[in-house]
């Protein structure tokens, strides 16, 4: 049952989000160049990341699959029945079914900046599932968001998947998961999935891989600045770059200049020397403590959590709303 109380708003239909006007405007002028990764997502890109979800080298979705699905009994036992299930960043939902089926929850409410692969992904779960009443937010979750009034008066059950949090540097991401506590209110959990640091060869090549998909999901950026900001970037003129950095433990992502450059956005003049980089994406890692510690930093209890065999990914279930253990 897809609830449509706002008409749905597709990317065809509203103008440039002036947040990405000013990110980009604002990125490509500081130095170091860098621009946030939210701006990835575009039909396109929401598009490229599905594809990235399917590679051999990108152990990340089927590792928290496979999790899911050996957790999901232990995990409806915790959580209880009806509550409502709010879904952070849901993308395509590809993860939710099995979610869904073992908690039996009240209401599903997808939340996405991506909008029309939001309505898809919700149209697509609808069929899955025909009783569960759906009601798609299309937002940015960073803030505190307001839940359909369907949602007064039930426990909720926050799902963060994919370790999207590993896409927050430790400061916002604490922001963010004080956010979510906010919006999800007392008495909520929080089901989040965490990747963890590993060897740095497998690390890259997840991020590099051999046919190029994470390439063209990084360089698809550009794409979308002249497409949406008419812009000049000759697109041609970079190379997607992907590397660990131990210290911070993290991958990032980069677009690097193959030869000095100039182009135009939105009428404003840019430059570039050969070798510098627009700095596109940070995916952090945690060791399995540290991602504990994270947690608690966020305002969330930990109370039970879940990996796969060789310790590649984690899978939390917290609790807010009472007493420090
Ligand atoms: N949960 C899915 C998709 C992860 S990709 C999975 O586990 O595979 C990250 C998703 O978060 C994308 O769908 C993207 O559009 C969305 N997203 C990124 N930043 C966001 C923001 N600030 N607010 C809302 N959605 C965001
Ligand atoms: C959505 N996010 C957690 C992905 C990640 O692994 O950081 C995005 C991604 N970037 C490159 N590949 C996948």
């Amino acid at each position: 049952m897809l609830q449509r109380s706002a008409k749905p708003r597709t990317s065809s239909s509203i103008g440039v989000d002036p947040a990405f006007r000013r990110d980009v405007l604002n990125g490509l002028g500081a130095r170091p160049l860098t621009i946030p990764p939210r701006w990835f997502y575009d039909r396109t890109g929401s598009e490229l990341f599905e594809a990235i979800t399917a590679l051999p080298e990108y152990y990340v979705t089927r590792t928290e699959r496979s999790v899911l699905a050996e957790a999901a009994g232990e995990i409806a036992e915790l959580t209880g029945p009806a509550r409502v299930v709010v879904e952070f960043g849901s993308g395509s939902s590809a993860k939710t079914p099995a979610l869904l089926s073992a908690v039996d929850p009240a209401l599903y409410v997808p939340i996405d900046i991506s909008a029309d692969f939001l309505w898809e992904s919700a149209t697509r779960l609808s069929q899955l599932f025909p009783d569960l009443p759906i009601h798609p937010l299309e937002g940015d979750f960073t803030g505190t968001l307001r839940l359909p009034v369907a949602a007064e008066s039930r426990p909720r059950l926050g799902f963060f998947p994919g370790s999207t949090i590993g896409n927050f540097l430790v400061p916002d991401a604490v922001d963010l998961l004080r956010a979510m506590s906010v919006t999800l209110g007392s008495g909520s959990m929080l089901l989040i999935g965490i990747d963890r640091i590993k060897d740095a060869d497998d690390l890259e090549s997840a991020y590099n891989d051999s046919r190029g998909v994470t390439a063209a999901f990084n360089l698809n950026l550009l794409h979308r600045i002249n497409r949406e900001l008419r812009g000049s970037v000759p697109v041609n003129a970079f190379r997607h770059v992907a590397r660990w950095n131990d210290r911070e433990a993290r991958i990032e992502m980069h677009l690097e200049a193959v030869r000095d450059l100039r182009f135009d956005v939105d009428g404003q003049w840019f430059s570039m020397k050969r070798g510098e980089t627009i700095h596109t994406e940070n995916s952090l890692k945690y060791g399995a403590r540290d991602a504990l510690v994270l947690l608690r930093a966020g305002g969330w209890n930990p109370i039970r959590d879940w990996s796969d065999k060789k310790g590649l990914f984690s899978l939390i279930l917290a609790e807010t709303g009472r007493h420090r253990r």
